[in-house]
C-alpha cells in the first residue's frame, strides 16, 4: 500500500526528486526543445510521435530541429534520459505530460484540433492518478476546459484531486539566437488552483522564469494576443509600406527614423506576407472562438487582409519592373532568394514564397529559387505550384546572370548579397537586406535613388 496520503503528494514527490518521467506528445520544433530542457533539469523523457521517421530520428541521437542539436541530443539518448516511442500506451508510464501537436487551419480557415483530439484521447486511454497533464499547443481560450477536461472527467476522474490539468504556451522563436525554450519566460494557468501549482512546481525547475496567470483561458488567450498583436502590427507595417510607394518615399527610412523614438514605439517590418505556423494562423483561432459568441474580432479580419495580399503586391512589383524594361512576366526567368517564411531558418509552412512562386507561375514565369536553409520544396499535395518537387540551384554568377528579375523573399543572413548585386540584371527587395548595394534595387516602396513624388491634391 502506498505511503503517500494522496495522488498530489506523490506527484510534487516525484516531481522534487526528479524522479517523475515526463512525457511529451509530438516532438516538432515545440516538443523536441522542450524534451533537452527537462532532460537537462534531471527528468527521464518519453518523447511520443505519430512519425515512424521522428521517432527513429531522435532514437539515433540526430535532430531534425534546427534549434536543436544533434550533439546535445545523442548525449541525453545516449545516457537514456530522452526516448522516443510511438507506443502511445507508454502514456501510462509517465508522471507529467505536455501535448505539443500541431494546431493547423482546416480548409475554410477554421481551427482545426484533430491533432489535439487525438493527442487527449491517448492521454484519456492511460489516465491514471497522479497525472499532470499541460497542453502547449497554441489554441483558442477554452479548449484546455472544453476539449481536454471534457474527456478526461468521462471515466469518473476528478481535476485538482486525481489529476492535474494545465495550459502552458509555448514561445519558441525557431532560429533565436537570444531567446530560447528555457530563457523565454513561460505563462501557465491551471484549470484549478491545485493544477496551477503542481504545473508550476514542474515547470519552475525547468524554465528560467515562470509567469502564472488565473487559469487555463487566461494563458491561452495570453499566446493568441501575443502573436496577434505581432500579426496586426505587420499589417500596419505592410500598410504603410504601400502607403509609402504611392507617395513615393523610402518606407524602411520611415520606421528606422521612428524607431529612433525611445519611448512609445516598438519597430515592426513590412515584408512578402506572413508565414511559419503560429503568426498567420493563430490570431484566426481567436476570430473563430470569438465568432462563436457573436463577437467580430475586426482589427484580426482587417489585419489578415492586408497581409495575405503582400505576396500579389511584389508580384506587382516585379510585373511593373520587367514592363518598364518592355518585358512581360510570361517566359521571363525569375530567380526568389530565399524561401523560408523567416530568416535563417529552414520552415517553408505558410511561407509567402510559396504565394508567390504559384502567381509568378500562373502568370507564365519560369521559376527558381535558391535558398541554403531549404533545399526542397517536397510535393506535399497541398502546395498548389507546379514542377514539384523544386529543388534550390546554387547562387553562381551565371545563375543570377540569367534570370530576368531576382526577388529577395528570405534575407537569410549567409547569403552573399555583395555577389547578387554585382550580377543580377534586376532585383525587387522585399525585406530591405539590398538596400546597401546600389541603385539597380527595387524596394517594396520606390527604387533607391528616386526622388520622393508627392501628389497635391486639391
Ligand atoms: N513552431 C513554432 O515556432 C511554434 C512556436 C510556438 C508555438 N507553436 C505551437 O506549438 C504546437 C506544435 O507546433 P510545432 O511547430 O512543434 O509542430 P510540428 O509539426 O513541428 O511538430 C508536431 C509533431 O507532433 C506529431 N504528432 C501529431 N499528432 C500526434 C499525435 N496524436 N501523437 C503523437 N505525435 C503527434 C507530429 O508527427 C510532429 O512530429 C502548435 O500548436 C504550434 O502552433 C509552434
Amino acid at each position: 500500500m502506498s505511503t503517500w496520503r494522496s495522488p498530489r503528494e506523490r506527484l510534487f514527490s516525484r516531481i522534487e526528486s526528479r524522479d517523475a518521467v515526463c512525457g511529451i506528445i509530438g516532438l516538432g520544433y515545440v516538443g523536441l526543445p522542450l524534451a533537452i530542457e527537462l532532460a537537462r533539469s534531471g527528468y527521464r523523457v518519453l518523447g511520443f510521435d505519430i512519425s515512424e521517421a521522428v521517432v527513429e530520428t531522435v532514437n539515433s541521437g540526430v535532430s531534425h530541429i534546427m534549434d536543436v542539436a544533434s550533439p546535445v541530443l545523442a548525449e541525453f539518448v545516449g545516457s537514456g534520459r530522452i526516448e522516443a516511442t510511438a507506443d502511445l500506451s507508454r502514456l501510462a508510464d509517465c508522471d507529467a505530460i505536455s501535448i505539443c501537436v500541431p494546431t493547423p487551419l482546416n480548409k475554410t480557415r477554421e481551427p482545426d484540433l484533430s491533432y489535439v483530439v487525438a493527442a487527449a484521447h491517448a492521454v484519456h486511454f492511460t489516465l491514471r492518478p497522479g497525472q499532470l497533464i499541460i497542453l502547449e499547443s497554441t489554441t483558442y481560450p477554452g479548449t484546455t476546459r472544453e476539449i481536454l477536461l471534457t474527456a478526461f472527467e468521462e471515466g469518473g476522474s476528478t481535476v485538482g484531486e486525481d489529476f492535474f490539468l494545465c495550459f502552458s504556451p509555448e514561445r519558441v522563436d525557431p532560429g533565436n539566437p537570444q531567446w530560447h525554450t528555457r530563457n523565454t519566460p513561460k505563462v501557465l494557468g491551471g484549470i484549478t488552483p491545485a493544477c496551477a501549482e503542481v504545473g508550476m512546481a514542474l515547470y519552475e525547475r525547468v524554465f528560467d522564469r515562470m509567469v502564472l496567470v488565473e487559469s487555463a483561458e487566461a494563458a491561452e488567450l495570453t499566446k493568441v494576443y501575443e502573436n496577434t498583436f505581432r500579426m496586426i502590427n505587420i499589417a500596419l507595417a505592410n500598410e504603410i509600406a504601400q502607403a509609402c510607394d504611392v507617395l513615393g518615399v523610402d518606407v524602411w527610412g520611415v520606421i528606422e527614423a521612428a524607431a529612433t523614438k525611445p519611448f512609445g514605439f516598438m519597430k515592426f517590418t513590412p515584408g512578402p506576407g506572413l508565414g511559419g505556423h503560429c503568426i498567420p494562423l493563430d490570431p484566426h483561432y481567436l476570430s473563430w472562438k470569438m465568432r462563436t459568441l457573436s463577437f467580430r474580432t475586426r482589427m484580426i479580419d482587417l489585419a489578415g487582409e492586408i497581409n495575405s495580399e503582400m505576396p500579389a503586391f511584389v508580384v506587382r512589383k516585379v510585373a511593373d519592373e520587367l514592363n518598364e524594361r518592355r518585358k512581360s512576366v510570361k517566359g521571363s526567368r525569375v530567380l526568389l532568394l530565399g524561401i523560408a517564411y523567416k530568416r535563417d531558418i529552414d520552415d517553408v509552412r505558410e511561407s509567402p514564397a510559396l504565394e508567390i512562386i504559384r502567381l509568378l507561375q500562373e502568370k507564365g514565369a519560369e521559376v527558381a529559387y535558391h535558398d541554403p536553409f531549404c533545399l526542397t520544396i517536397a510535393d506535399d499535395g497541398h502546395t498548389p505550384i507546379r514542377g514539384l518537387p523544386m529543388h534550390s540551384v546554387d547562387l553562381t554568377e551565371s545563375e543570377l546572370r540569367s534570370a530576368d528579375v531576382v526577388i529577395v523573399v528570405t534575407d537569410h543572413s549567409t547569403v552573399d548579397y555583395g555577389l547578387v548585386a554585382a550580377n543580377a540584371r534586376l532585383i525587387v527587395d522585399s525585406r530591405g537586406i539590398m538596400r546597401e548595394h546600389g541603385e539597380s534595387i527595387v524596394g517594396l516602396t520606390r527604387r533607391s535613388g528616386q526622388a520622393p513624388r508627392m501628389r497635391l491634391v486639391g
